[in-house]
C-alpha cells in the first residue's frame, strides 16, 4: 500500500541554510533507493514535507529524520493511504520559498503529476502545502514558547499524609493524585482512585461485589474515600471522586447520602468534584439529568472524565456542560508530535473557554506534552511527570521551575 506522510518542523540554529542543497540531494537518493518521493518546503524558518512510498520506507525514513537535530517541533500532520503517487519519479525536491513566489510554488506543485493522475487542487495533501505557504508559522498550529529545556524539575512534599493509616472496617483503599497548576504552585484538588483491600485494581475491586449490590458499595466507597481524604489533611482542599451515575439514579436518597458522606467528614459540598465518563454520561442521560440537578443544587461540582476517549466528543456539551472536563490520556500522550490530536485539544479549549467550563489535562508524562499544553493555554495537569497516585496518601510533587540563564 501507497503511504503518505506530512510532517512539519522548524529549523534549528545548527543547520545553517545554505547548507540545505547537500541535504536536499543526499535525501534525494536514499528516498529514490527506497521508493520514496516527495517534497519539501522551506520558508528559512519551518519545513513542511510530504514523503509518499511503500509503508515501512516512509516510516523508517520518518524516524529516521525526527531525530535529525538539525530541526525541532516535529509534528507529524497527516498519514494515509492514496491510489498513486501525487511526486512522482523524483526522491525528493526542493521548494524554497525565499527564493520563489508562492504562485509559482503552487502552479510547480499542481503540474507534478502523471497523465494519469493529476494533483486536484482540493486534495488533502495540497491543502495542506497551501495552507503552509500562506502561513508557514501557523500551519498545523505551531505553538511558540515551547522550550522543555527551559524547566527543571524539583521535588517537595506535599502538604498531606504521604501514608495515612486505614479505618478499622473499610472494605476499599485509594490511591490518592493531586492536580496541579504547576505554574502558580497550587494543587487544584486530589483525585481519589478507588482500590481493593489489598491495594488491587478498581476491576478486582468491584468483581468482588454482588451485581445486584454494585451501585450500594460504589456510593458507600465514596465515604471511605472522603474519610481517607480527611485523614490526610485535605483542608480546604478539593477532592474529586469517580462516581458511577447510576449509583445516583438506583441507590433511593443517593445525594442525601452522599451529603451525608460530605457533612460528616467536616467537609463542604463545593469541595466536592463527581467525575463520570462521557459513555456513563451518554448511555443513562434521561434518567442521570434528574441527579445532575440534584448535585448542582447541592453545590457539588462535576467533571467529564476521560474526554475523547469515548463516543460522544464534543456533542455531549451541548447536553450538558460539566464545571471540568478532563482530557483522556490517549489524546495528550506525545501530544508535542502530533498534529490531529493538536487540532482537537485546540478545539476543546475553545469550547471549553465559551462555556466557561474548566480543562484539566490527565496521564501527562514527559515534559514536552505538558510545555505543548502549557501554550495553547491549559494550565492544570495530572500525570506522572508531576506525581503518581499513592495508596492510601499523597506523594512528594515534582514542580517545574524555569532555569534561569546567568547573564
Ligand atoms: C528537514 C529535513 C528533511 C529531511 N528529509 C530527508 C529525507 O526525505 N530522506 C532522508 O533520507 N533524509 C532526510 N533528512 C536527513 C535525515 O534526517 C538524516 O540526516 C539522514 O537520513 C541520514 O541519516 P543517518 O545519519 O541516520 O544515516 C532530512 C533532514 C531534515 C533536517
Amino acid at each position: 500500500m501507497l503511504a503518505t506522510l506530512i510532517y512539519r518542523s522548524r529549523l534549528n540554529r545548527t543547520l545553517d541554510p545554505s547548507q540545505l542543497a547537500g541535504l536536499v540531494e543526499r535525501a534525494s537518493l536514499r528516498n529514490a533507493q527506497l521508493h520514496v518521493t516527495g517534497i519539501l518546503l522551506f520558508d528559512g524558518d519551518h519545513f513542511l514535507q510530504v514523503l509518499e512510498g511503500p509503508q515501512a520506507s516512509v516510516n523508517a525514513v520518518y524516524e529516521r529524520i525526527g531525530k535529525d537535530p538539525r530541526h525541532g517541533n516535529v509534528v507529524e500532520l497527516l498519514r494515509d493511504f492514496a491510489p498513486r503517487r501525487r511526486f512522482v519519479d523524483r526522491g525528493m525536491v526542493l521548494f524554497d520559498l525565499r527564493v520563489m513566489k508562492p504562485h509559482v510554488v503552487l502552479r510547480a506543485i499542481l503540474r507534478f503529476g502523471t497523465l494519469k493522475y493529476k494533483l486536484a487542487s482540493n486534495d488533502r495533501v495540497y491543502k495542506f502545502i497551501r495552507t503552509f505557504i500562506a502561513s508557514p508559522s501557523t500551519n498545523g498550529g505551531v505553538v511558540r514558547n515551547t522550550s522543555p529545556e527551559q524547566w527543571r524539575f524539583a521535588i517537595k512534599t506535599s502538604p498531606f499524609a504521604s501514608d495515612a493509616p486505614l479505618f478499622h472496617e473499610q472494605p476499599c483503599q485509594f490511591a490518592f493524585q493531586p492536580i496541579i497548576e504547576p505554574l502558580r504552585g497550587n494543587i487544584s484538588s486530589l483525585e481519589a482512585l478507588i482500590r481493593g483491600p489489598n491495594g488491587g485494581s478498581p476491576q478486582e475491586y468491584f468483581s468482588t461485589i454482588a451485581p445486584n449490590k454494585l451501585h450500594e458499595a460504589d456510593l458507600a466507597s465514596k465515604g471511605w474515600a472522603l474519610a481517607m481524604a480527611r485523614r490526610l489533611g485535605i483542608g480546604n482542599h478539593k477532592v474529586a471522586i469517580n462516581l458511577l451515575p447510576m449509583s445516583l439514579v438506583k441507590i433511593p436518597g443517593a445525594v442525601d447520602i452522599l451529603l451525608n458522606h460530605i457533612t460528616r467528614n467536616q467537609l463542604n459540598p463545593g469541595q466536592i468534584i463527581v467525575e463520570v465518563t462521557e459513555d456513563e454520561v451518554i448511555s443513562g442521560y434521561e434518567e442521570f439529568t434528574w441527579a445532575i440537578r440534584q448535585l448542582r443544587a447541592a453545590g457539588i461540582g462535576l467533571a467529564i472524565d476521560d474526554f475523547g476517549s469515548g463516543f460522544a466528543g464534543l456533542s455531549l456539551l451541548a447536553k450538558f456542560q460539566p464545571d471540568k472536563l478532563k482530557i483522556d490520556r490517549t489524546i495528550v500522550t506525545d501530544i508535542h508530535l502530533h498534529g490531529p490530536k493538536q487540532a482537537i485539544v485546540k478545539a476543546i479549549i475553545d469550547c471549553c473557554a465559551e462555556l466557561q467550563i474548566t480543562v484539566v489535562a490527565e496521564g501527562v508524562e514527559k515534559v514536552e506534552e505538558w510545555c505543548w499544553l502549557e501554550a495553547v493555554g491549559i494550565q492544570r495537569f495530572q500525570g506522572f511527570l508531576f506525581a503518581r497516585p499513592v495508596l492510601n496518601g499523597v506523594s512528594a510533587i515534582n514542580w517545574p521551575q524555569r532555569i534561569l540563564h546567568k547573564i
